[in-house]
C-alpha cells in the first residue's frame, strides 16, 4: 500500500515530467478537489501554476475573500479573481426552471473561464480535479448506465476548443486519499473536510427566481448554521448540511409589528454515498438556537424549518 508521502511525491514527479517548464492553467473553485490540485501543483512547479477562480455570487459566505486568502496570500499560488457576479446575476434573471439555471450557470462559467483563460496564451496545459469516482460516473454516463437525473455542471470538462492539453493528477484517487494529500501539503482542515457544494452553488439553493436580493440573507442564515454545528461539534458528524431559501412569504410577528417575510429551510443529512440519506435529527434546543439567530440576523426571514425528508423520495438539495 502507498503511504500519503509516496502518492505525493510521485504525483509531483509525473507532473513535473508531463508539464515541464510549460504554464498550467487551473480552475479553482474553492472546493476540495481543485484546492487539493492547487496545492499540489504549487508543490510541483511553483509559479508556472495560474489559477482562475470565477466568483459567480452564488458562493457561501465570504468564500471568495476565503479562497484568496487560503491560496494567494498564505500558500502564495498565483490566483487570478474574476468577479463575474454581475454577469451570472443577469443571465439568471428570470429563469426560475432548476435545470435551465444548472445550463445557464454552466454555461456562464465556461465563458468566464474561457475569457480569463484567452488573456494567457502562455499557457498549455489545463488541470483538473477529476477523481476517480468522476472518472467512473462519466464513463457510466457516456454509454448510457448513469441515470442523469442532474446535469452536473463541473463533470464533463470545459470544450475541447481550449487547445488545452489536460493534467489530471488526481485522476487515480479516492476521496479520502485526496483529503489526506490535502492536509499534507498543509491545506487548512476545515477546507478539506468540507461538505460537498453543488457546482451551481447558491443558484439552486435559492428555490425559482434567483433574485440578488435573495443571496445575502440566505449566505448569512447558512453561515449562522454552519458555524453553530462547527461549535456544537456537530459538522463532522452530518455528511451535509446548509440553508436554502424559500421564496416565500409567511406572516410573523416583531413586538407589536406584523411582518411579512421569507422562510430559510435548514436541511442537514447523513449518508456515505449521497444515494440514499437520512435527515439527521439534530438536537431540538440547538434548532430552536439557529432558528433565532437566523430570524434576527438575517433580515427578510420571519420563519425557519427544518427538512425532515429521506432521500429517497426527496433529493439532499431542493433542485
Ligand atoms: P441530490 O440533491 O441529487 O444531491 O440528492 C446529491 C449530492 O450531489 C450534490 N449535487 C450537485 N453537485 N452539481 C454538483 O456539483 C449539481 O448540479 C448538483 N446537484 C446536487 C448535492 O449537493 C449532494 O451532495
Amino acid at each position: 500500500t502507498w503511504t500519503t508521502e509516496a502518492i505525493i511525491d510521485d504525483q509531483l514527479e509525473r507532473v513535473r515530467e508531463q508539464v515541464g517548464s510549460d504554464t498550467v492553467l487551473l480552475g479553482l473553485s474553492g472546493g476540495v478537489d481543485s484546492s487539493v490540485v492547487a496545492a499540489l501543483l504549487h508543490e510541483a512547479i511553483g509559479n508556472q501554476l495560474l489559477c482562475i477562480f470565477v466568483d459567480t455570487g452564488l458562493l457561501r459566505y465570504q468564500e471568495g475573500d476565503q479562497v484568496m486568502a487560503t491560496f494567494a496570500e498564505h500558500l502564495g499560488v498565483r490566483v487570478e479573481r474574476v468577479n463575474a457576479q454581475k454577469q451570472f446575476m443577469d443571465a439568471l434573471a428570470g429563469v426560475s426552471d432548476p435545470e435551465e439555471k444548472r445550463k445557464i450557470i454552466g454555461r456562464e462559467f465556461i465563458r468566464v473561464f474561457e475569457a480569463a483563460a484567452k488573456t494567457h496564451q502562455e499557457a498549455a496545459w489545463l488541470a483538473q480535479g477529476t477523481i476517480y469516482p468522476d472518472v467512473i460516473e462519466s464513463a457510466g454516463a457516456k454509454t448510457g448506465k448513469a441515470k442523469v437525473i442532474k446535469s452536473h455542471h463541473n463533470v464533463g470538462g470545459l470544450p475541447e476548443e481550449m487547445n488545452l492539453k489536460l493534467v489530471e493528477p488526481l485522476r487515480e484517487l479516492f476521496k479520502d486519499e485526496v483529503r489526506r494529500i490535502g492536509i499534507e501539503l498543509g491545506l487548512p482542515r476545515e477546507l478539506v473536510m468540507r461538505h460537498p457544494f453543488p457546482g451551481p452553488g447558491l443558484g439552486v439553493r435559492i428555490l425559482g427566481e434567483v433574485r440578488p436580493e435573495f443571496v445575502e440573507p440566505l449566505q448569512k442564515a447558512d453561515h449562522i448554521f454552519i458555524s453553530e454545528l462547527r461549535q456544537a461539534n456537530l459538522y463532522d458528524q452530518v455528511s451535509q448540511a446548509f440553508a436554502v431559501f424559500l421564496p416565500v412569504k409567511s406572516v410573523g410577528v416583531v413586538g407589536d409589528a406584523r411582518r411579512y417575510e421569507y422562510v430559510i429551510a435548514l436541511r442537514a443529512v447523513e449518508t456515505v454515498d449521497f444515494m440514499t440519506a437520512r435527515w439527521a435529527y439534530l438536537d431540538h434546543a440547538f434548532l430552536d438556537h439557529v432558528s433565532r439567530r437566523i430570524i434576527n440576523e438575517c433580515g427578510g426571514v420571519s420563519r425557519v424549518v427544518y427538512d425532515i425528508s429521506g432521500k429517497p423520495p426527496a433529493t439532499i438539495e431542493w433542485e
